[in-house]
This record gives structure tokens, sequence and C-alpha cells, in this order.
């Protein structure tokens, strides 16, 4: 009973793959084995596109409709707003619009304690933007997020990178930060480079302690052996 709907799914993959296949200059974005994007003259990633000045203002009084924390869930209607200005269709430059490098300052308690509130502050003064606004030139956003699980590591901020869509997005962690240090991470991206990810001391190696080891320095004495042949 499912042979046919199995030959039909097999032929509709075979079909894809052929696709690709015969077309190299064709630019992929997979986010599972039947989503993708095919890059076209007038769609594609360099297409120039942005909210007109009335959109912008609607966007803002969209964003408004959400608490601070939660601005990110008006990324649907900020698209829906997107593809009626484009005439009922949304182009893959206007969904990289929404925002190229979102910055994350952890601000659980082991980060809030050594200092994210200044981090977050350098941040926003730096960019001049309230927490979840966006930079005047789509490029930066700020917001706050809950222990990513180095608070060992503490301070840290994420950077979710949409500069090269989703086929090139990256998720990276920059530890051990400080006020000085998140704003020389902003202008590297802002240089098109690529900030070192992990912890931002160099007096530290990963997560060990801040100028080697203080304990532990030697090998560690064994338990003494039972002598079995006194028994
Ligand atoms: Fe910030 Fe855990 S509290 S990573």
């Amino acid at each position: 009973m499912f042979a046919p709907a199995a030959r039909l799914a097999s032929k509709r993959l075979l079909e894809i793959h052929q696709l690709f296949r015969q077309s190299p200059q064709t630019s992929r974005s997979f986010s599972t084995a039947l989503n993708y994007h095919i890059d076209s003259p007038d769609n594609n990633p360099e297409t120039p596109w942005e909210f007109s000045d009335v959109n912008m203002e609607k966007a803002k009084e969209i964003m408004s409709h959400y608490p601070s924390n939660y601005k990110q869930s008006a990324v649907i209607p900020l698209l829906d707003l997107a593809q009626q200005q484009h005439g009922g269709w949304l182009p893959v430059s206007a969904m990289n619009a929404v925002g190229k490098y979102h910055l994350l300052v952890c601000g659980t308690t082991p980060c809030m304690i050594r200092g994210s509130r200044e981090i977050e502050e350098a941040l926003l003064n730096h960019l001049g933007v309230k927490r979840n606004e966006v930079t005047k030139d789509g490029m930066f956003s700020v917001g706050e997020m809950e222990c990513m699980g180095c608070c060992v590591n503490a301070p840290m901020i994420t950077v979710a990178d949409y500069s090269k869509g989703s086929e090139g997005y990256t998720y990276n962690y920059h530890e051990d930060v400080t006020p000085k240090r998140v704003v020389e991470i902003v202008e590297m991206l802002r240089r098109g480079e690529k900030p070192p990810v992990g912890t931002q001391n160099p007096q530290r190696i990963m997560s060990g302690p801040e100028g080697g080891n203080k304990t532990l320095l030697s090998e560690p004495t064994p338990p003494p052996c039972r002598d079995l042949d006194a028994c």
C-alpha cells in the first residue's frame, strides 16, 4: 500500500539531486534535506533590499507590541511586512535583512556577578541602540540570554552571525570578555574579520586557571596496593 508513495518520494529526491548536479552555479541553503534556496539573478543574497520609510515605521510599531526580552518573536510579522512590500513574495535578501549580527549577552547569575551588565552597557553605548534594537545600518542588534553553560569563563557573549545568510550561519561564544574587548569584537565583525572564539583572556587556556595550574602540579601518588602475598 505504501509502495507507490515510496516510489514517488524516491523519484522526487532523485529529481532534486539531479537539479543540483546540473546547476554548478546554484548555491544551496539546506536546513533539512528538502529545504533549500536557489539563487537567481533577481533573488540572491546580493539583491538590494530594505524597508521603505513607511514600512520602517510600521516595523518599529510591530516591535513595540513585544516585551523587551521577546522582541525576536516579531520575526514572522516583520517578514510578512517585507513580503507585502515586495509584491507578495519574500526575497532571500529581505530574510537576511532582519539583522546581520545578533549579539547576545549572558545575563544569568555567574555572568552577572562577573560584570555582564557592564558588558551590555558597553555594547549598547558603542552601537547607539537599546536592547533588541537594530543599528541604523542594519548590522547589529544586542539581546540578552540565559546561561549558555560556560560560566567558568564568565562573563560571555554569543554572536549569531547571519551575514552570509542561512548557508554561512555561525553561532560562536566569546568568553572572559571585558567592556573593552566586546567593543573590539564588534569592530572586528564590522571589518569582516573573524574574532577568536572561546576565552579572550590570553592568560588562560580554554577554561584552565589564569596563569597556569596552581595545584596538582605533579603526578598524583597512587594509593598503596594491598600486599596479597601477606594475606
Ligand atoms: Fe553565563 Fe552560565 S551564567 S554562561
